[in-house]
């Protein structure tokens, strides 16, 4: 570990050598995509299981595996592994705070599932945390890296639909119920708002930036998570943006921008899109294709490795104080529907925070 401020953990090698921390859904899918990744090594996987964390290994090709004993966590294990660069989490969110904080202590680059943290305050924390001890940070939050995405972002700084005004966008899925699931489970951060919200959030704040006002409308059920959640973003001018997330309904699951010039709309799901149609200035409508080879989490891979090898601490396609802010419009929506988690702190008020950058 170099001194603050100094990134030292790998960025300089051509090679970087990866850790996956968890073994369960989504870890299994990024790490299908990890292998088509340039110069990674699929060096060693984590998990709180023997048999699951030797299963995984041996199916996607780690070189190691490490697992719970007497003496220290999988994870920790993992985190002592010097030859470890960089480790992508992938526990349920209530642990993603812990997991990270023990990775950046212990020097290794994170790319962190979403959301980053259940709250505002822990993502600051993790993210002053990774300042200070100069590594790489950023929340894995696939959809900005996309090149869909990357485009919609570009037409609307170029101008192609003026500007924005209003931002449509639902996502939702009527899940079967199941108290063990972590998406029923308030202590794992269970519910609509931090599984789902996040992604129409993501588009909303990347389109509109950070609003005047936010107004959440929703229900939680007899456990106390949020099965359908209505978020109202308000904006100077009367620009707005419409956000509903659901565990109980089905939606088409697309994002539309409509601006003085024009409109956009992707393709569902709009956390993965790969056509998007755009009525611009001349008041046409084209359809843009994004074809993609893997399941689309290589971009946010190549992005974290990119930022690595460059000595970047965050991305510039994800700020840090865009995670923050999320965390922040989503500590609001929890506080007006009354939503808390068993080991949660004390939600913010909503004040844009601008605070977190790593000085690069
Ligand atoms: N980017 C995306 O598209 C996407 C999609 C789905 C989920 N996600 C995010 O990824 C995270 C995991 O979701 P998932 O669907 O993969 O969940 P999951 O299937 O429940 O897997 C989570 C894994 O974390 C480990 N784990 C469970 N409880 C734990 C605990 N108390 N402490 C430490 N580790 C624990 C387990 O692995 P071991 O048994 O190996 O320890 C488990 O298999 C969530 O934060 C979610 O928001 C992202």
């Amino acid at each position: 570990m170099g001194a603050p401020g100094e990134n030292t953990a790998g960025n300089a090698k051509r090679v970087l050598r990866w850790g996956v921390v968890a073994t369960g859904r989504i870890a299994h899918r990024v790490t299908r995509d990890l292998a088509c990744l340039e110069d990674a090594e699929l060096h060693a996987v984590s998990s709180r299981s023997e048999d699951s964390a030797r299963a995984f290994a041996e199916q996607h090709g780690f070189a190691l595996s490490y697992h719970d004993t007497p003496a220290a966590t999988g994870h920790r294990q993992l985190f002592a592994d010097p030859m470890v660069d960089v480790v992508y989490i992938a526990t349920p969110h209530a642990q993603h705070f812990e997991v990270a904080r023990a990775a950046l202590n212990a020097g290794k680059h994170v790319l962190c599932e979403k959301p980053l943290t259940i709250n505002a305050r822990e993502a600051r924390e993790l993210v002053r945390l990774a300042g200070e001890r100069g590594l790489f940070l950023m929340e894995a939050v696939w959809t900005r890296f996309l090149p869909a995405t990357r485009r919609v972002l570009q037409l609307i700084r170029e101008g192609e639909i003026g500007a924005v005004r209003w931002v449509q966008a639902d996502l939702g899925f009527p899940a079967v119920y199941d108290p063990t699931d972590r998406l029923w489970d308030p202590a794992a951060g269970g519910g609509a708002l931090l599984d789902l919200a996040v992604y129409p959030l993501t588009w909303a704040v990347a389109a509109l930036g950070f609003p005047a006002a936010l107004k959440a409308k929703g229900h939680l059920n007899q456990d106390g998570v949020d099965v359908q959640t209505t978020l109202s973003l308000e904006y100077p001018e009367g620009a707005a943006a419409q956000l509903i997330s659901s565990i109980q309904a089905a939606g088409p699951g697309m994002v539309t921008l409509s601006g003085t010039a024009g409109w956009i709309r992707t393709g569902a799901p709009l956390y993965n899109p790969r056509t998007v149609e755009i009525c611009g200035r001349d008041g046409r409508t084209r359809i843009e294709e994004f074809p993609e080879d893997t399941e689309g989490f290589i971009h946010e891979l190549r992005e974290t490795a990119r930022c690595i090898r460059a000595g970047l601490q965050e991305s510039p396609l994800m700020p840090w104080t865009e995670t923050v802010q999320v965390m922040q419009l989503l500590d609001e929506a929890r506080q007006q529907l009354g939503l808390r988690y068993p080991n949660d702190g004390v939600p913010a008020g909503l004040t844009a925070d601008s605070s977190p950058t790593a000085g690069n």
